[in-house]
């Protein structure tokens, strides 16, 4: 059977993944909560339903899948990513970071509705990623969910995302050298996107050494991500890529393009799918996906 592309996975992500948030952001209030107000639910709503690749949800399903697992428990955890994700992009394109109006190819969400809304719908996001993942419905075993927990919670804070996004604004005072970029891409993007494969390997009881490979994957298509994402900002339009361009340049900000060049990011961009393939090589033909998932990720035009 020839493997799948990954962008057939991605489409089948999208659609499961956005049945399973617009569930979770029902209007009614869940056990526990006392009420949901229309505007905010509806800016969460607004911020998670309107597009985007889906790309970390279906990491996480495809590396359960290699395990073994695809039940709705992974979907779930998929989703969970989703709302941190779309969190700190809320939070991102606020004007006291980096001041952008197009998301996903429409008005940023304190645009569309207020920068207030916009701050409260990104801490409600964070809070229902969480939420996801401590649920039963996510698994039944506590020990997987506090481990989901803990990683997502590691991933995201202080030593992972939200610190990676106070480096990048500081780089844009005093620009680092390129192993302090490197460090502030694997705290800002890196670290989510290997929690997304590491949360599959959690999910589908990988044994220890199945997981350290998937963790140092993960590692690598995240730095692939994001070097992707540096050089489309430099060489994509606003069109294609839904959210406006040459931002980064603009704001006088240091990147791995910035230092490298377009020719030789596209060369390291290779390199690294080449080592992505090589990681997965000992999961045999069950991993093609995967494969496939890196050398998107690198040459992706959106
Ligand atoms: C964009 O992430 C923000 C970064 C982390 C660089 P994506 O390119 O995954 O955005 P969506 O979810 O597809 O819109
Ligand atoms: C955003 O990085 C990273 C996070 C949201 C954590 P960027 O600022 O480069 O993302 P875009 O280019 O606005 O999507
Ligand atoms: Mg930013
Ligand atoms: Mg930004
Ligand atoms: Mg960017």
């Amino acid at each position: 059977m020839p493997a799948t592309l990954f962008s057939d996975r991605l489409a089948e992500t999208a659609r499961s993944v956005e049945a399973c948030l617009d569930g979770l952001l029902a209007a009614n209030p869940a056990p526990g909560e006392i009420a949901r107000p229309a505007r905010l639910r509806e800016a969460m709503r607004y911020a998670l339903l309107g597009g985007g690749k889906r790309l970390r949800p279906a990491l996480t399903r495809e590396v359960a899948r290699l395990f073994g697992r695809g039940d709705e428990g992974v979907t779930r955890a998929g989703a969970a990513i989703e709302c941190l994700h779309g969190y700190s992009l809320v939070h991102d394109d606020l004007p006291a970071m980096d001041d952008d109006d197009l998301r996903r190819g429409r008005p940023t969400v304190h645009k569309a509705f207020d920068e207030a809304t916009a701050i409260l719908a990104g801490d409600a996001l964070q809070t229902l990623a969480f939420d996801i993942l401590a649920d039963p419905a996510t698994d039944a075993d506590a020990t997987i969910r506090a481990e989901l927990v803990l990683g997502l919670a590691r991933a995201s804070g202080l030593g992972g995302m939200a610190g990676g996004q106070m480096l990048d604004l500081e780089a844009e005072r005093a620009a680092p050298g390129e192993d302090g970029i490197l460090v502030l891409q694997a705290m800002k993007t890196g670290a989510l996107i290997r929690f997304s494969c590491e949360a599959g390997a959690i999910l589908g009881g990988a044994d220890a050494e199945a997981r350290a490979r998937i963790r140092r994957y993960g590692e690598i298509v995240g730095l692939a991500f994001q070097l992707a994402d540096d050089l489309l900002d430099v060489t994509a339009t606003p069109e294609a890529m839904g959210k406006a361009t040459a931002k980064d340049a603009g704001r006088g900000k240091a990147t791995l393009v910035s230092l490298y060049g377009i020719a030789a990011t596209r060369a390291r961009l290779d390199a690294l799918v080449a080592e992505a393939e090589a990681l997965l090589a000992p999961f045999g033909p069950a991993a093609a996906t995967l494969a496939d998932a890196a050398r998107f990720v690198a040459l992706r035009q959106s």
